[in-house]
């Protein structure tokens, strides 16, 4: 096999240099099979640039599989003593000798990245045997990209690194070479599972399940000597579209038979195939309730296809009203998915997974998590998080979303003795970030978003400060200081700070309607979407308690649905999702509402011209190609952020009429 290294294309976190510490040992890989051999070419294209090679015994680093045979001494004096498990990896190093031990290829594979990672550290002290394994057993990203350009969407939904690294102008891209770089990227940072197409399935795109398997094989093909399996989003009314079926009823007869033949195929064409992703209805996507049949109904048949190939169904938990009268005070978004799925907990497939949006919105800077996670005792979750960044500045504005996403894995719905959402879910997801674009995610510094979802879905007790030093180590090697310093202070409190100058105290959306991009305060407001933030000239924020509002605060278990029902003890980042308050509202920080938002508002622009300042220091300190795409982004993510601060302060002052209490300027 050889590595892939396609032309233009930026490195990313895998540069020749961040492999100099293996590449420039003496290496022994055992193990056969396909990730052995993947170790095995890893391993002499990095000695082929750092002067080291494979060997026998001795060895500086020996990576071997547990069933290998003979199993080398060094491996040897670890087996039978730790268990790595499945995926799992045994790192060592005794006596000058560094060793990883895998019991499945898959951990060789993780193992062995791990040691590009840690560099020179792993050979030096001796270090006892330390078992990795992951946290979460699926580690996915879901890609938006169609097949063919979708006249509103275009090519990748909420994409904004350009077109899709899978398909162009209505077909697959004849050149894989780039897919096969990108399940390089993703195996180092430890995802395993990657959806190919946009959860919206417009025509063309579903024949990928059927006439256009071809295409999602040639894929799959590039991805598994990463470890990487491929799943496909498909549509509920498949049976109807391609089948030639009068009905997608899952309770039909014939559409069972029609999925259970078409996934037998799907199957004999890529024996590894992960399975389905299923958005129904939802957003004009199709679903069951068209046959008044439940969503574990209509779940249920296509899991029933999947499981005699090990396969699952990630079942999508955003469904919606998305065509809700702003009138009717009734309704709230936030309520739908728990309202929807929680009373069917218990009548799901064991191969179903349902797939929870973080937040009950969706994807803003500041939602609490959601109620659904808690709420499914007997159903398998994956939580659902977004790296494309639809709502965090559309990879324009600098905003390293591991601090929030670590937030939310540690957050305890039944208070700080009970378990977290990292501990409730299997599986985590990420709305890809990724396109065309020479630096994969078009903001260089947007990278680092991927990177770390890997890693936290691996691993999500990582503190998001390290991971970023991490990235910022290997992306930037061999020399990552002095910029590591800037680029430290750019990205780590970067998700804070968009948070400052956009929708104040959690109220979210303020967005200009459709492309999501720059404020509009009230761009939402009257629209069926059910995101409004009822502002008026006393107050604003949403009244979602028990006592007075639409009663969300119960859909949490205890302590939370006192606290968020409380706008006492309910915290001040959350205040106005769960309440509407007086404009004159004392936060726990001391500062009134208003002058909270006229402050925080003033604070996050200013704090976005200060990266740009300490960027340009950075001038002739990164590569000149890189450093010129983060200054130009800097530079309209400051007037991005001044036009931010300037509506939402004008807009609060003209509503309130209440001034700024250090005489800024607010127009
Ligand atoms: C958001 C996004 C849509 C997407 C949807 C989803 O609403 O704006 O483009 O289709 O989420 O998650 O399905």
């Amino acid at each position: 096999m050889t590595i892939p290294e396609p032309n233009g294309v930026h490195a990313a976190w895998l540069p020749p240099e961040a492999f100099r510490a293996i590449g420039s040992r003496r290496t022994l890989v055992c193990g056969d099979g396909l990730l052995a051999d993947t170790v095995r070419a890893e391993v002499s294209w990095a000695c082929a640039r750092h002067g080291g090679g494979l060997t026998d015994e001795p060895a500086d680093l020996v990576l071997a599989l547990s069933t290998a045979r003979p199993l080398p001494a060094a491996a040897a004096r670890l087996a039978g003593r730790e268990e790595p498990g499945e995926q799992g990896f045994v790192l060592a190093r005794h006596d000058g000798v560094t060793v990883v031990l895998a019991d499945d290829p898959a951990g060789l594979l993780h193992g062995f990245f791990h040691l590009v990672r840690l560099g020179e550290a792993a050979f030096g002290a001796a270090r006892p045997a330390e078992t990795h394994r992951p946290a979460m057993r699926r580690r996915m990203v879901d890609h938006w990209d169609n097949v063919a350009v979708h006249p509103v969407m275009g090519q990748v939904e909420r994409g904004y690194a350009g077109g899709s690294i899978f398909w162009a102008d209505g077909a697959a891209r004849g050149d894989l070479t780039r897919v096969r770089a990108y399940g390089r990227l993703l195996a180092a940072c430890g995802v395993n599972a990657v959806a190919v197409n946009n959860v919206n399935v417009h025509a063309t795109e579903a024949h990928l399940l059927t006439d256009r398997l071809g295409d999602v094989a040639a894929i799959a093909g590039e991805l598994r000597p990463y470890g990487i399996r491929v799943h496909l989003s498909v549509g509920f009314t498949s049976p109807v579209v391609l089948g030639g079926l009068p009905t997608a009823d899952p309770l039909d007869e014939r559409v069972r038979e029609w999925w259970a033949a078409t996934t037998e195929r799907v199957y004999e064409t890529i024996p590894d195939f992960g399975g389905y992703v299923v958005k129904a209805d939802s957003e004009g996507q199709p679903g069951p309730f068209a046959y008044e049949r439940t969503h574990a109904e209509g779940a249920g048949v296509l899991a029933d296809a999947l499981a005699p190939f090990g396969g699952v169904v990630h079942w999508r938990a955003f469904v919606y009203n998305h065509r809700q009268d702003w009138r009717d005070r009734s309704t709230d978004r936030a309520r739908a998915a728990y309202d929807h799925f929680q009373p069917l907990d218990g009548h799901f497939r064991d191969n179903m997974i349902l797939q929870v949006k973080h937040g009950p919105i969706d994807f803003q800077p500041r939602e609490p998590v959601s109620p659904v996670i808690a709420a499914m005792p007997t159903t398998r979750l994956a939580v659902e998080f977004q790296a494309t960044q639809e709502y965090t500045g559309q990879q324009r504005h600098v905003c390293y979303l591991a601090p929030m996403w670590r937030e939310v894995l540690d957050f305890r719905p039944w208070g700080p003795d009970g378990r977290a959402v990292a501990d409730l879910a299997g599986d985590l997801v990420a709305v890809s970030n990724v396109g065309d674009d020479p630096y994969w995610t078009g903001h260089p510094l947007a990278q680092a978003n991927l990177y770390a979802f890997g890693r936290l879905a691996w691993d999500p007790r990582l503190d998001p400060a390290a991971i970023l030093d991490e990235w910022i180590d290997l992306t930037f090697a061999p020399a990552p200081e002095p910029p590591r310093g800037t680029l430290h202070a750019l990205m780590d409190g970067s998700w804070r700070t968009y948070e400052r100058y956009t929708a104040p105290l959690g109220v979210g959306f303020m967005v200009r309607p459709g492309h999501h991009y720059g404020p509009d305060v009230d761009g939402y407001e009257y629209t069926p979407w059910g995101t409004y933030h009822f502002a008026d000239r006393d107050g604003v924020g949403v009244d979602r308690t028990r006592a007075s509002g639409t009663g969300f605060t119960g859909q949490y278990p205890r302590p939370w649905s006192d606290v968020y029902e409380s706008v006492e003890r309910c915290p001040d980042e959350l205040l106005l999702f769960f309440h509407h308050v007086p404009y004159g509202h004392v936060l726990h920080s001391g500062s009134t509402v208003i002058q909270h938002i006229y402050d925080t508002h003033f604070a996050g622009a200013e704090e976005v011209a200060e990266s740009r300042r300490r960027w340009a220091e950075a001038a002739g300190r990164v590569n000149p190609a890189l450093h010129a795409r983060v200054r130009e982004l800097l530079d309209e993510q400051l007037r991005s952020a001044e036009e931010w601060r300037d509506q939402v302060n004008a807009y609060f002052f003209r509503k309130s009429g209440v001034p700024d209490a250090c005489g800024r300027r607010i127009f």
